[in-house]
């Protein structure tokens, strides 16, 4: 049971990748949970939280929806993004949908006296080069920041765990293709980070006061290029691998190329794609004092990733035997 001093907490983005699995975390910590997903009745857990979630209807772009998603809550987590889309015209105006969907959030928040907010966004240098999907991350950040609630906003690269859009990319290329020849962004560093940690993260915010209203890069033990990140990913799994980067490959191509061998939508792919010609390491790295943690190597998280069981909080993607030699 939740004691009723407990703060109450909302998830939005509670069916995704990352608002999924904090749930599980979240309840082992003893909060009362209310979960928002725009299709309640679609809504379903692996298996069962301690103390059942309330599961509310709510869509970011329908302001009085949100109303009832905030009424009483202490807490939000924000881990939603709006990219995708079933068609082109739609595919291209995921920025103005985060946007909009960010304005409202805070104009609900400021209404409903929610006391702390916690957004999961993306890593990326602050220049004016950012692709969009990066400059559009950070535009979110400084919208839910911009309210009366205290905001903390974590930024991450791309998190290794099942089921995860950067993940699932790099996954599927890597196992079906014994030789590859990728755009030039496969040479742009990145510093990964396993989802449990950012689980770690997101969770350990309610205990430090002083994540309240500040802006923290997070980031795993390494920083690796996307050619490194795939031959690691090879490593584990006792694939032999030939990754090399070409000047021909242009984004619109690579889209349509991965979207092919993944199977993950040209919509998501796209924004992605366009980002990783910008390095996405940690500028700072202030979190470690404030919530210090066993980062987990890239191999280990990409070895849990794969092992990860069909009644874990993650999607089943893989029931693949995981190869690392010295761990054997
Ligand atoms: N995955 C990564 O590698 C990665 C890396 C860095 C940062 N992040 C950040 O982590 C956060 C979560 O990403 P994710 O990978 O977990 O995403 P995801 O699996 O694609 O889930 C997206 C969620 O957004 C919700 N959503 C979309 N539009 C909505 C709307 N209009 N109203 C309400 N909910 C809406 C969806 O809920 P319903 O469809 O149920 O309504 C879904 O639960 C994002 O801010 C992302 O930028 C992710």
């Amino acid at each position: 049971m939740t004691s009723p001093s407990s703060p109450r907490i909302l998830v939005t983005g509670a069916t995704g990748f990352i608002g999924r699995r904090l749930l599980y975390r979240l309840d082992a910590m003893g909060f009362w949970l209310r979960c928002m997903t725009r299709n309640p009745e679609k809504f379903s857990l692996p298996f069962e939280l301690k103390n059942p979630p309330e599961v509310v209807a709510g869509d970011l772009l329908d302001p009085e929806s949100l109303k009832k998603a905030l009424d009483g809550i202490d807490i939000a987590y924000y881990l939603v993004h709006s990219m995708g889309g079933k068609n082109f015209r739609e595919m291209k105006e995921f920025e103005k949908r985060d946007r909009i969907a960010a304005q409202n959030f805070v104009n609900a928040a400021d209404q409903s006296g929610l006391s702390r907010l916690i957004y999961l966004g993306g890593l990326g240098e602050m220049s004016g080069s950012l692709s969009h999907h990066l400059a559009s991350r950070q535009e979110v950040g400084k919208i839910l920041a911009s309210g009366k609630t205290e905001a903390t906003i974590l930024r991450a690269a791309v998190i290794i765990g099942a089921g995860g859009a950067g993940f699932e990319i790099i996954r599927y290329l890597v196992e079906r293709l014994p030789v590859m020849l990728c755009p030039k962004w496969i040479y742009t560093q990145s510093q990964p980070i396993a989802v449990e940690n950012v689980l770690d993260y997101l969770a350990g915010c309610l205990d430090v006061p002083e994540t309240a209203g500040a802006t923290f890069d997070i980031g795993g033990p390494e920083v690796l290029t996307y050619s490194e990140l795939m031959k690691k990913y090879a490593r584990v799994r006792g694939l032999r691998r030939y990754i090399a980067g070409v000047p021909f490959f242009y984004t619109l191509l690579s889209t349509y190329w991965v979207a092919l061998i993944t199977p993950v939508p040209p919509g998501i792919v796209f924004p992605l794609a366009e980002g990783l010609r910008s390095p996405a390491v940690c500028r700072e790295n202030q979190i470690t004092g404030l919530i210090p943690l066993d980062l987990i190597s890239m191999e280990q998280a990409i070895c849990n990733a794969l092992a990860e069981e069909q009644q874990g909080p993650g999607r089943l993607v893989s029931r693949q035997a995981c190869f690392l030699p010295e761990q054997a």
